[in-house]
């Protein structure tokens, strides 16, 4: 039984979807099986985030490196996605929720990026809940492109190196624009971050689960949010209680 406090959510979640294929492995079914049965969770850990007041869900349904996997797989995540862009817009539209994408979008083959762009313009006023698609998305890449934006502007003239800060730089991430993760999750048994917000994930909270991604189920959801609140974060400070203070005289040999 997991019980949340609704006055300590983790604002900001960012969740690594993984284990689709080998839930599909795991049945003897094609890999797509495992994606589309993963597109089911998608969209009830939406609602369930959306009902309990999350501010920014950010999904991983596609990096850049997943572009090399074999064409007819890629294929079928891309009809997936459409699917979910034109099933969900009537819910997403009514529930306030925000859509935007996040990644090199112009790789995403023209009848992807079109759904996503109309839904994203439909919805782009919307205060709900703000959910991010990191579509042929890499996090070394969105640094690399803030750095060479930032990089022309000191050749341009319009900036010193000295110029370049932590600041500008998180100005230019489109992952940032709401604010880093508070809690990044990872299904499916994997223990790494597989080039998700690099950035953003330097204080985050990390929560692995075993669960495959179709399996995820809400009571998961709550799981980890649960884990995050017996958590103290401390953003490399230390917490009252283990405040030394002065060196006491005893310890400083005086
Ligand atoms: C990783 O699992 C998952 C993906 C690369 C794609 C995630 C896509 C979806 C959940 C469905 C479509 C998305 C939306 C937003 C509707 P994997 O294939 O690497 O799993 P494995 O580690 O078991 O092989």
């Amino acid at each position: 039984m997991n019980t949340i406090e609704l006055t300590n959510l983790p604002l900001r979640i960012a969740i690594t979807m993984d284990g689709n294929g080998r839930w599909a492995e795991l049945r003897g079914k094609p890999r797509i099986v495992g994606h589309r049965a993963g597109s089911h969770t998608v969209r009830r850990i939406v609602r369930a985030c959306r009902r309990l007041g999350v501010q920014e869900l950010t999904l991983y349904a596609f990096s850049e490196q997943n572009w090399g996997r074999p064409i007819n797989e890629v294929d079928g995540l891309m009809t997936l996605l459409e699917e979910f862009l034109v099933q969900e817009r009537d819910e997403i539209l009514q529930n306030r929720i925000r859509l935007r994408g996040i990644g090199n979008l112009e790789r995403l083959p023209p009848h992807v990026r079109e759904s996503l762009e109309l839904l994203a313009e439909a919805s782009r006023d919307h205060q709900g809940m703000t959910l991010s698609l990191a579509l042929s998305y890499g996090g070394r890449e969105e640094i690399v492109d803030a750095a060479r934006t930032l990089a022309r502007q000191v050749a341009a003239g319009e900036l010193t190196p000295d110029d370049v800060t932590e600041e500008r730089l998180t100005a230019l991430l489109p992952s940032m624009r709401h604010g880093a993760p508070d809690l990044m999750i990872r299904t499916g048994g994997e223990l790494r971050v597989s080039n998700f917000l690099l950035w953003g994930a330097a204080y985050s909270e990390l929560f692995f689960s075993d669960i495959l991604w179709p399996d995820f189920q809400v009571e998961h959801l709550y799981q980890a949010i649960a884990a995050y609140q017996r958590r103290q974060r401390r953003f490399g400070l230390v917490s009252n209680s283990n405040t030394l203070g002065p060196c006491p005289t005893s310890l400083s040999g005086s």
